[in-house]
């Protein structure tokens, strides 16, 4: 039986294939449209040969975070938002302001990327009829 982005159950945490490692593994980071919408959309990180993904839309006022600066400090890793600089462990999606980003789990099966997630998810967007 098929598994992985074949999930006919609305809202269950499943795991989405997302895609290969050889071309996700190319951009440190990235958005990944779900098809709930863009406030359900994914942030999948891949730094120093890990795979990461947190919710896209930062926990503070819904910032851009797949367009922050991402840091590396002494193995912290951190995302900032670009709207109010509010830092983000990459990790475990914990701010310093106490703020906490949704942090998806993510797995490599086969050469191929899967992240647990509630919708389909897909590198390009959702046409508006299947939002629903
Ligand atoms: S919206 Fe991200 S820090 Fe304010």
């Amino acid at each position: 039986m098929a598994t992985g982005d074949v999930g006919n159950t609305p809202n269950a945490n499943l795991w989405r294939s997302i895609g290969p490692v050889t071309e996700l593994s190319k951009r440190q980071c990235r958005l990944i449209h779900s098809a709930l919408g863009c406030n359900s959309d994914v942030c999948l990180f891949f730094i120093k040969g890990e795979f990461f993904a947190l919710a896209a839309r930062c926990a503070h006022a819904g910032g851009p975070l797949y367009e922050g600066d991402i840091e590396d400090t002494d193995g912290l890793l951190q995302v900032f938002c670009p709207w109010h600089d509010y830092d983000f462990n990459i990790r475990t999606g914990k701010s310093q302001t106490g703020l906490q980003q949704e942090v998806h789990e993510v797995k490599v099966e086969d050469g191929i990327v899967y992240v647990k997630h509630a919708s389909l998810l897909s590198l390009q967007p959702f046409p508006p009829s299947s939002k629903s």
